[in-house]
């Protein structure tokens, strides 16, 4: 019997022992996470084992802090311990394809951050491994965390049970402003060697598996455009160029027939986090945004006219999507809670060997979207097909 998973009738003894790869925005996001997830939710035991980044002073502080037993300095000696059943990986995308195909064919469940990878390439790469390790009861999920929003968890039932009709239209946009003052330094988001692409890939990546998942349909065509606005930063030996997008636009085709925009920056100034979605159906509507993240509005069209209209729901009762498991209703819960669901869910899934969700097939598709995006922005916006 693998750690974590019950056999029927009885409780599984051996804890998951959990190593997470990274210790700086994520990384603490997630150690918040694993160390609470159990305290809240109904999952297998855990440990937090070790905590992985290149500095040992450093990451020896903040394994201290954030609750993990011991730490380290290279992955590749930590995702084959055998006190180790889950890799958490919280490092940059160049490095994600390394870790996650190495620890997967080590036979360790895997949790990588979003996008999936850097290139396509790499992704198609990343989800034959976790196609093959699933056929050897081997767990693996990407971090689009929004899903586990419950505003945005419930807007799903409420599409799924049809309550919008027919969707025909929706809009999605995340908008930041950490990078309109020009002389925000350069960092490894800024880098196309490191990062991939820039809003494109980092937030759009993050609109798109929302528009997917939301839905349950697939973007079959798209057309893009990408800009960057500061093309030079500070960097630490000076000025470096920026090989990445500031902003990026898009329409996107999807198989039901509905249609999707798509808007994405870091320079839109007075905006802190804002992914907010709005879809537009035959008998209603919905919308959010994650900078009121306790938040739905919905709109049934099929009230009379004079009484239809966008009412506000507060998603904190204990029938909302994760809600039972925190405060009584009116009490909210913020944007770190999502990481807990998304802890949650995954050690459910390795627990009743179940697939978990967003799968790397999942972010693989998110990934051709991208690449067809930028496919499209170099050739004036004309649609590619996927
Ligand atoms: N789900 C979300 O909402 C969300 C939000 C932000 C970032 N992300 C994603 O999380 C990932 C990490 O982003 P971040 O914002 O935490 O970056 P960050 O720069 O804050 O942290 C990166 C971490 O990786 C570590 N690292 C780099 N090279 C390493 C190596 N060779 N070995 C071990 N550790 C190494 C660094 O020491 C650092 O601790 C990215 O894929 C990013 O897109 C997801």
């Amino acid at each position: 019997m693998s750690p974590g998973a019950a056999p029927a009738g009885q409780e599984a003894v051996q804890p998951l022992g959990v190593a997470a790869i990274g210790y700086a925005f994520m990384g603490r996001a997630h150690s918040h996470a694993w160390r609470n997830v159990s305290a809240f939710f109904d999952v297998p035991g855990i440990e937090q084992k070790v905590l992985v980044g290149r500095h040992a002073e450093e990451v020896a502080e903040a394994a201290a802090k954030y609750g993990w037993a011991e730490s380290a300095t290279d992955w590749r000696e930590v995702i084959v311990r055998d006190d180790v059943h889950i890799v958490d990986i919280c490092a940059p995308g160049w490095l994600h394809a390394e870790i996650a195909v190495a620890a997967l064919e080590a036979g360790k469940h895997v949790l990588v951050e979003k996008p999936l990878a850097n290139t396509l390439a790499e992704a198609e790469r990343m989800a034959e491994a976790a196609a093959a390790a699933r056929r050897r009861g081997i767990a693996s999920m990407v971090g689009f965390t929004y899903r586990r929003v419950p505003a945005l968890a419930y807007a799903k039932q409420l599409i799924a049970a049809g309550r919008l009709g027919t969707v025909r239209q929706v809009r999605a946009s995340y908008l930041q402003d950490w990078l309109a003052d020009e002389d925000a330094p350069m960092t490894w988001r800024l880098r196309k060697e490191t990062a991939g692409s820039g809003a494109l890939g980092d937030i759009a990546s993050h609109a798109i598996d929302q528009v997917q998942y939301l839905l349950d349909d697939t973007v079959t065509g798209a057309s893009g455009r990408l800009h960057t606005f500061v093309g030079r930063r500070p960097g630490p030996d000076g000025p470096e160029d920026v090989t990445v997008d500031d902003a990026a636009w898009a329409t996107l085709s999807l198989a039901s027939g509905a249609i999707a925009s798509i808007e994405v920056s870091r320079i839109a100034t007075g905006k802190k986090n804002s992914l907010r979605i709005e879809v537009y159906g035959s008998d209603g509507a919905l919308a959010f945004d994650l900078e009121r993240p306790g938040e739905l509005e919905f709109l049934d069209a099929t009230a009379p006219p004079e009484e239809a209209g966008f009412r506000r729901i507060v998603v904190t009762e204990p029938g909302h999507p994760y809600m039972a498991a925190w405060w009584p209703q009116g009490h909210m819960i913020g944007w770190e809670h999502a990481f807990t669901h998304q802890a949650r869910d995954f050690l459910a899934a390795i627990r009743d060997g179940a697939a978990p969700t967003p799968s790397f097939e999942d972010g693989l598709q998110v990934q051709r979207v991208l690449a067809a995006i930028e496919e499209s922005a170099a050739a004036k916006s004309a649609t590619v097909h996927l």
